[in-house]
């Protein structure tokens, strides 16, 4: 008996954009519809390298700019087996942050281009949808306070709006859909899941596809 694979779903955008909100929902309406759906977020933290990761978010360690990028990098490639395993038994993942995030955070550091950030992902599997929850940072602003992590300034977080806006522009070969995150979260998530039911349907017969390849 062949199986359908499960598509991979990413969730992008600045903090506060919905992100977390519209997985957690997302899993749960494809699940009431009868798909197979897990959600997994990037960086995954209970990783020896997420631990890395998450000292260093923390601000309890110092890692050299282009180390942490290829940790970033690193904590995603760990995943790929469990991943791939998963897509293959017909279980849709839905992904909070992926390569794209790893871009547009590392590139917003000065001296960093989109092409050297962009190389230690290529050939992770690709997603087959990527949405990107477009929000103002004033609207952000609004959901609340920034917390206490690395990156978690404006002037930060406006120089990697920027870059995912340059990264998205400068990326044909993954289908992005740009999203409203102003809108209501339930008016979000309709559209979320419009559209990845569709990308569950298409992907169905493809095989996974190899990032940025
Ligand atoms: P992210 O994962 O992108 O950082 P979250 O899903 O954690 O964002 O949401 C950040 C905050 O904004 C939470 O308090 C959440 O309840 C709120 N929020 C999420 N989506 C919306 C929305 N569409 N409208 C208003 N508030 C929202
Ligand atoms: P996350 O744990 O998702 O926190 P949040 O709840 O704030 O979204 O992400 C941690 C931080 O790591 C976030 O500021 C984005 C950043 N990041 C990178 O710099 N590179 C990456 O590859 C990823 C996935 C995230």
């Amino acid at each position: 008996m062949t199986c359908r694979r499960g598509a991979l779903i990413v969730l992008e955008g600045v903090d506060r954009a919905g992100k977390t909100t519209q997985c957690k929902m997302l899993v749960q309406a494809l699940e009431q519809s009868g798909h197979q759906a897990e959600m997994i977020r990037f960086p995954d933290r209970t990783t020896k390298i997420g631990q890395l990761i998450s000292s260093y978010l923390e601000k309890r360690s110092n890692l050299e700019d282009h180390t942490v990028h290829l940790l970033f990098s690193a904590n995603r490639w760990e995943l790929v087996p469990l991943m791939k395993q998963k897509l293959e038994q017909g279980i849709n993942l839905v992904v909070d942050r992926y390569a794209f995030s790893g871009v547009a955070f590392t590139s917003a550091k000065p001296g960093f281009s989109l092409d050297w950030c962009m190389h230690p992902d290529v050939g992770l599997p690709k997603p087959d949808l990527v949405m990107y929850l477009q929000l103002s940072l004033n609207v952000a602003s609004k959901r609340g306070e920034f917390g206490a992590e690395r990156y978690e300034t404006s002037v930060f977080q406006r120089a990697v709006q920027k870059r995912f806006e340059q990264l998205k522009e400068k990326d044909p070969l993954v289908n992005w859909k740009v999203i409203d995150a102003a809108r209501s979260i339930e008016e979000v998530h309709r559209e979320i899941k419009i559209l990845s039911e569709k990308a569950i349907s298409a992907a169905e017969n493809q095989p996974i596809g190899e990032l940025w390849k």
